[in-house]
């Protein structure tokens, strides 16, 4: 039932705040994220990690790079994140001092189950992070935490990204106050602004037409840039995934400082650079990324913060979210990404909830 959307997809964007939302539910306690009725760690279990592995495929991955960077300043772990098929493969330090982690929202994806194995193998705990309960995934580890989406139809993981960034939030949270990474104070503003953000996820979601609007100025060029930087660059990433994926349009995501090391090369008129600029601590080196690609002709669309009025000496189009913590800015800044992608699909035409070649869950390696 798509509950009077057009699309399971659009119903699903439509339905991200309620997923944070369940999300949180009951994991906060006292102004404190506390895990421990799903999670049974002894202290001495966690204090006896160093390393934290996050492994994951397409989305889940890029969930995953968003929560590398909060779980980096919360805590005091080494954390790496990987793709699943790349670190089955590789020769990993995982031992008995590694927390690894597995993000998969089917718990189906046939490199995530079998990477898990091999960290098993070399001895590291293993924590699922998964949308299904019973999933492979979730029988094989030590430890599962559920994202509480509800079912995920459109074949493009949206809500579900939502979720994933959510829990690892959490995670991140909890594992820095377990760990002593984070004061009390910075954990109970981060935890105050966690729980502003359904609110700001509905705000941002209920900004459609602007993005309707650009699809329609959009549709039909042939490639785009998504530039980014720290916490927007796994952004930059979801957004051009989410184009190729749903529309067939050549989208490339890039890290913005990396752009002058090759991609610039590609840049005319004919393509539109969408750079994702949120107010925070990279914002001034990003604005030069937008220069370099406006000289060179490029339509520049520039997806920033409310009130962000320098943006429109830059940018040939604005697109604004919500101001939040820089650390939660993906949550809403992928949004406008998810619904440009939906609706440049729709225009061309595209089987939005059911793209050819694609399949839900990849069973297969
Ligand atoms: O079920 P999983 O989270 O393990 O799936 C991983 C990817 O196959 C998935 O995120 C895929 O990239 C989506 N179609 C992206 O929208």
């Amino acid at each position: 039932d798509k509950g009077g959307y057009s699309h399971f997809m659009l119903k699903e964007i439509n339905e991200q705040g309620a997923v944070v939302r369940s999300s949180l539910k009951g994991r906060i306690e006292g102004g404190r994220v506390d895990l421990s009725d799903e999670l049974q760690w002894t202290a001495e279990t966690v204090a006896s990690w160093r390393s934290l592995h996050i492994v994951a495929c397409g989305t889940s991955y890029y969930a995953s790079l968003v929560a590398e960077r909060a779980l980096s300043r919360w805590t005091d772990l080494d954390v790496r994140v990987d793709i699943a098929s790349e670190y089955r493969h590789r020769t990993v330090r995982t031992d008995a001092k590694t927390l690894a982690v597995f993000v998969s929202q089917s718990g189906e994806t046939a490199d995530t189950i079998a990477a898990q194995r091999v960290a098993r193998g070399l001895g590291a705990h293993c924590l699922a992070i998964t949308n299904v309960r019973g999933s492979t995934l979730a029988r094989e580890v030590h430890d599962t935490l559920l994202l509480k989406a509800g079912p995920e139809i459109g074949v493009a993981a949206t809500k579900t990204f939502m979720g994933q960034m959510s829990v690892l939030y959490l995670l991140a949270l909890y594992l820095g106050r377990l760990r002593g990474g984070i004061t009390a104070a910075e954990e109970s503003r981060l935890v105050e602004e966690l729980n502003q953000l359904p609110y700001k996820v509905e705000a941002t979601v209920a900004r459609e037409e602007s993005l309707s609007e650009l699809a329609r100025i959009y549709a039909e060029r042939r490639d785009f840039l998504f530039l980014g930087r720290g916490y927007s660059f796994p952004v930059a990433l979801e957004g051009a995934l989410k184009l190729k994926e749903i529309s067939y349009v050549h989208a490339e995501g890039y890290a913005a400082g990396e752009m002058k090391h090759g991609p610039i090369a590609l840049l005319d008129e004919k393509v539109p650079v969408i750079t994702v600029i949120p107010r925070d601590s990279l914002y001034e080196k990003t604005l030069s990324n937008i220069l370099e690609a406006k000289a060179r002709k490029s339509p520049i669309i520039a997806l920033g913060t409310d009130g962000d009025d320098l943006l429109k000496s830059y940018a040939d189009h604005i697109i604004t979210v919500p101001w939040t913590d820089e650390a939660f800015t993906p949550f809403l800044t992928v949004i406008p990404l998810q619904l440009f992608a939906y609706h440049v699909a729709k225009r061309r035409g595209c089987d939005i909830d059911k793209p050819r070649n694609l399949a839900k869950s990849v069973t297969v390696e």
